[in-house]
């Protein structure tokens, strides 16, 4: 599948610095997040969040927590797009839920990917565009809510606002 060969590829090459340098690296984030929910739950607050910022309304104040667009869903994958209402990029969106230890607890990994264009940094856009619907869709609040990720798995993370970019 296209988006698993772009992160076998960054995986790969992200391990070695000297080629990254010298080749147009699609950027991307990949995060994960504990979530004290059966996945069924974290799939459904997902979707639906998708779906609630799928038009432009919601960016009218600026912001970019808008223009999702649910490409498919089930208990287990989430495929998604999101297009910056700037037109910076369009980006690919994928949660994987897999039920974590004992029930009920979810682990959802978060992969956003923008097309490779010749840009170093994505000023944490692709974090955002995961973790926007993480707290959009209230799950942030769940109990033994955690999240895992750093800089490396995500482009610019730990400079990213948001409630801008
Ligand atoms: C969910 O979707 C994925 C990807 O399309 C597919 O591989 C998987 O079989 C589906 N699972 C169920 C339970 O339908
Ligand atoms: C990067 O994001 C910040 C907010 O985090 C924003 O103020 C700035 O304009 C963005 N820069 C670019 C180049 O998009």
């Amino acid at each position: 599948m296209h988006v698993k060969t772009w992160l076998v590829a960054a995986v790969i090459l992200g391990s070695c610095g000297t080629f990254t340098t010298a080749m147009t690296m699609p950027l991307m984030c990949k995060a994960i997040w504990v979530i004290g929910l059966p996945c069924d739950d974290v799939s459904t607050a997902l979707v639906s969040q998708i779906k609630k910022w799928s038009d432009a309304d919601n960016c009218l104040t600026g912001g970019e927590k808008c223009l999702y667009e649910l490409l498919s869903a089930n208990q287990t994958y989430i495929f998604a797009k999101h297009t910056s209402p700037t037109g910076k990029s369009v980006d690919s969106l994928t949660f994987i839920l897999k039920r974590y230890r004992e029930a009920p607890m979810c682990r959802t990994v978060g992969i956003s990917i923008s097309p490779a264009d010749g840009r170093k940094f994505d000023n944490g856009t692709n974090y955002c565009n995961l973790f926007n619907l993480v707290t959009g869709s209230g799950l942030v609040n769940v109990p033994l809510f955690k999240e895992v990720t750093n800089d490396f798995m995500c482009n610019q993370r730990s400079t990213a606002n948001c409630e801008v970019v």
